[in-house]
């Protein structure tokens, strides 16, 4: 018989949990991924039965299976409903962590049991959390894993991200710790690794000899919503660029591992995090442009005098052989034009150009741009001759790959789908490593501190739907370039 499999969410009662992590286990089960052993605990302060638990949540499920398109599957939910079960604790109590270990005592039928313990909760208490678990004796290997997943944000900024990682690692070797960077799970941030490792079409023409610079896009068109409170301490950068945008330029501009394996893996990537230039606080000034989109003062839970950025754009370099002279412009915002997502690579024009232009046309020269979400894919921009008997007229277009028309049969699965099955399968390849993390947030410091300062002015407001803010074109404009614009 398996050992017995716990996915332990604490947090059970939140808004993660039905939206994303329920039904991406049950999606999982639905795929026959879900080992049948597993159950999941759900665990948090308000008072359910096991039975009252499923009532609340198949509603949350229900709605997220709505909202991605996908069919309602009332048998499969009645047979996974079965493994999801619920104890009421407050770990963050003397004595709290008991009822919990009284589940696996009567769950679980020994100790060889492997656990993943997902942390769901306010970041505030994760310190707290997972001492309380350390000190009971739960993140101890007696023949069963004991993992331990951590949401972000962690920390909010490197002092306290190192405070963080100390306090993990009285209770728990890094080995166990499975940081989450949702857009690791994305299906197209993982393909930049194939694109560029699998293929030798690209990859001799991926460095400062081609590539005039990279521009990295996360555009959303929502807006904070409720979630006022928490962002207004929080704002883009560490929001957004500390994560997400760092983790993609990492996989964009990192030199190929020996193996795929968790360690190369992510060796690499803090290898070229190393390599990112950390601005002095007059530079980061020079290299980043905030934006609040209009309206966010009058949000709810946000202070009507906040200068925290919803949009930013900034300018980075990495000094080594590959990326010499290369600059990398990141920008992401909320309340954008359109949900859009890409890597743009701008290789450099032709060093002589043999076709004269029309008076006061510049060459549209190379770019390639891969996709993130939606309509996801790869397109290659070109110039061609347009069809005439008279002369050689110019147009660029797309060589275009996408995910869609190619993988017809097959739906792009859910972050969180990948993440808690290699999480529950003991693959740390897509989680970040705690030297990775510090090196973020040491390249994000500076730029946060500058966008800070007391002298700042206030972030320069945008209109809700558009490109963002003017400041942003101008930190281009400023290197003679543009953005590529959002579509
Ligand atoms: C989260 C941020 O990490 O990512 C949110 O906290 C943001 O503010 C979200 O909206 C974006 O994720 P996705 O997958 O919708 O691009």
């Amino acid at each position: 018989m398996a050992q017995p499999l716990t996915v332990v969410i604490f947090g059970a009662s939140g808004d993660l949990t039905g939206r994303k992590l329920i039904p991406a286990l049950f999606n999982l089960a639905i795929k026959k991924r879900l080992p049948p052993e597993a159950r999941i605990l759900g665990v948090a302060r308000s008072e359910f039965t096991d039975d009252s638990f499923r009532e609340q949540i198949v509603t949350k499920v229900k709605d997220a299976f709505k909202s991605s398109g996908e069919e309602w599957k009332a048998d499969e939910w009645a047979e996974f409903a079965k493994r999801l079960h619920y104890v009421s604790a407050d770990v963050t109590k003397p004595g709290g962590v008991a009822p919990i270990q009284q589940w696996f005592t009567a769950n679980e039928g020994g100790e060889n049991g492997r656990r993943v313990y997902y942390l769901s909760i306010s970041p505030e208490l994760y310190p707290q959390v997972s001492t309380a678990l350390g000190e009971a004796g739960l993140s101890q290997e007696n023949g069963g894993f004991r993992r331990l997943v951590i949401e972000k944000p962690f920390g909010h900024d490197l002092a306290t991200a190192k405070a963080l990682n100390e306090a993990l690692h009285k209770h728990w070797r890094e080995s166990q710790l499975y940081r989450i960077d949702h857009y690791l799970g994305k299906e197209t941030v993982q393909n930049i690794l194939v694109f560029r490792f699998a293929n030798t079409l690209f990859e001799p023409l991926w460095n400062y000899q081609y590539i005039d610079h990279v521009q990295i896009t996360v555009a959303e068109t929502v807006t904070v919503g409720k979630r006022g409170a928490y962002y207004d301490g929080s704002g883009v950068l560490r929001d957004m660029f500390q994560s997400h945008l760092l983790q993609v330029l990492s996989l964009v501009a990192m030199e190929s591992p020996a193996r795929h394996s968790a360690d190369t893996l992510r060796n690499e990537k803090v290898k070229v995090l190393d390599s990112v230039v950390i601005p002095s606080f007059d530079q980061a000034c020079q290299s980043v442009s905030v934006g609040q989109y209009a309206g966010y003062r009058s949000e709810p839970g946000v202070p009507g005098t906040t200068k925290t950025p919803t949009y930013a754009a900034i300018k980075l370099n990495i000094d080594n052989a590959r990326w010499k002279n290369v600059p990398f412009y990141l920008r992401s915002g909320k309340g954008m034009k359109s949900r859009y997502s890409e890597v743009f690579i701008q290789y450099h024009c032709p060093p002589h150009l043999l076709f004269p232009l029309p008076p006061g046309e510049t060459l549209k020269c190379n770019h390639m741009r891969l996709v993130l979400q939606p309509n996801e894919g790869i397109d290659l921009n070109f110039q061609t001759k347009v069809p005439s008997v008279d002369g050689v007229a110019l147009q660029p277009r797309d060589l275009a790959f996408n995910y869609k028309d190619a993988y017809a049969t097959k739906a792009l699965p859910e972050a969180y789908e990948r993440l808690l099955l290699d999480a529950i399968q003991g693959d740390a390849s897509l989680f970040m490593r705690s030297d990775e993390i510090e090196r973020a947030w040491e390249i994000m410091d500076p730029i946060i501190q500058a966008s800070e300062r007391a002298e700042t002015p206030q972030p320069m407001e945008y209109a809700v739907g558009s490109q963002g803010p003017d400041c942003a074109d101008k930190l281009m404009a400023a290197d003679g370039r543009a953005w590529n614009p959002i579509i």
